[in-house]
């Protein structure tokens, strides 16, 4: 098979492209604006993997690459809440615009599947507990509504014109290679380079606040799975366990092997209190089920930091 898989080099989508590139031919397509090159540089040695500097919003571009294409990962993205809140309009085009790019492409080309990157941020903070893919949406920010969006166009495109898609709404994954440094950093990634620096840990509030995390590996099983056979829709993409960031914070430590100590800061406007997902519509239409436990996936990132 020939997949297309944007946002190749970023951190999600260049775990992807090693799980694929011993089978498969694939061709990422990847701005660089998020993803770097050294996530991929060891695929581009071999034959199988072709990359191509640009970007999905480019519709010819797009339509030229489609050709011969099998299926399309799509990854990639402009991938932060905040940024999405200081860049509407890019968010819009990006998001919304390209995604339309790679849907007309597909029903262009007859690609057979399309595999689309959603997230849990369009559940907003609807209280309802575990979060399940029939609730309403209720998308906080320009980047809920663009993601969003991308699902209903999804949909309709394959009610109207056939091309097959499947939408995973991402919870919060981590693993190697996710950027501690950013300003839009995720929790895990940072908590992991102060440790290895020595330096004490901030949390938030009182670190009750939970999270369904899963482990990079797991999320690239599920985009297998979402392209493996015909089932469509949106599906949670997540452990459908909560762990509280207080629980996080002594599981790295204890990884870790660290004393520099926790530090309360006030809470962090906007945060969501509880997330968690169900998980059992992907479990019984994808038969995915998540291998990692969270430790697991902690240690393996933990190992993956420390070799950088
Ligand atoms: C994620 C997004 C956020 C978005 C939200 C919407 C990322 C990195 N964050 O936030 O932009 O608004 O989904 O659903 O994609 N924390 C600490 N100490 C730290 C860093 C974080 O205590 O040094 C806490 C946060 O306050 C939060 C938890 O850790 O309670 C998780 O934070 P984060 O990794 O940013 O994920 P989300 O809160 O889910």
């Amino acid at each position: 098979m020939h997949y297309l898989i944007t946002g190749g080099a970023g951190f999600i989508g260049s775990h992807l492209a090693d799980a694929l590139a011993g089978s498969h031919e694939i061709t990422i397509l990847d701005n660089l604006s998020s993803g770097t090159l050294r996530n991929i540089q060891h695929l581009l040695d071999t034959d199988r993997c072709t990359f191509v500097e640009g970007t999905f919003t480019d519709e010819d571009l797009v339509l030229s690459l489609c050709e011969g294409i099998d299926g399309i990962f799509h990854l990639g993205a402009l991938t932060s809440v905040q940024q999405s809140v200081e860049e509407p309009r890019r968010a819009h085009e990006v998001n919304i615009g390209g995604t339309l790019n790679l849907l007309m492409a597909s029903r262009e080309h007859a690609v057979r599947k399309v595999v689309f990157a959603s997230t849990a941020a369009l559940y907003g903070n609807n209280p309802t507990f575990p979060k399940t893919e029939t609730m309403l949406p209720e998308p906080l920010s320009p980047y809920a509504v663009s993601k969003l969006t991308g699902e209903y166009y999804c949909r309709i495109f394959s009610d109207l014109y056939g091309v097959k898609t499947a939408c995973l709404r991402f919870f919060n994954v981590f693993g190697p290679r996710q950027d501690p440094h950013s300003d839009y950093a995720a929790v895990i990634p940072i908590f992991i380079s102060r440790l290895l620096d020595g330096k004490p840990l901030t949390i938030f509030g009182d670190g009750k606040q939970t999270r369904d995390f899963i482990f990079v590996k797991d999320v690239v099983a599920a985009n297998l799975r979402g392209m493996e056979g015909d089932a469509e829709g949106v599906f949670n993409i997540a452990r459908g366990e909560r762990t509280s960031l207080n629980e996080l914070a002594s599981l790295l430590v204890d990884i870790v092997g660290s004393e520099a100590g926790i530090v309360y800061e006030a809470p962090r406007a906007g945060d969501v209190r509880h997330s968690m997902a169900d998980v059992s519509k992907a479990r019984d239409r994808l038969g995915f089920s998540p291998s990692y436990s969270i430790r697991e996936g902690l240690e393996e990132t933990v190992r993956s930091f420390r070799s950088a």
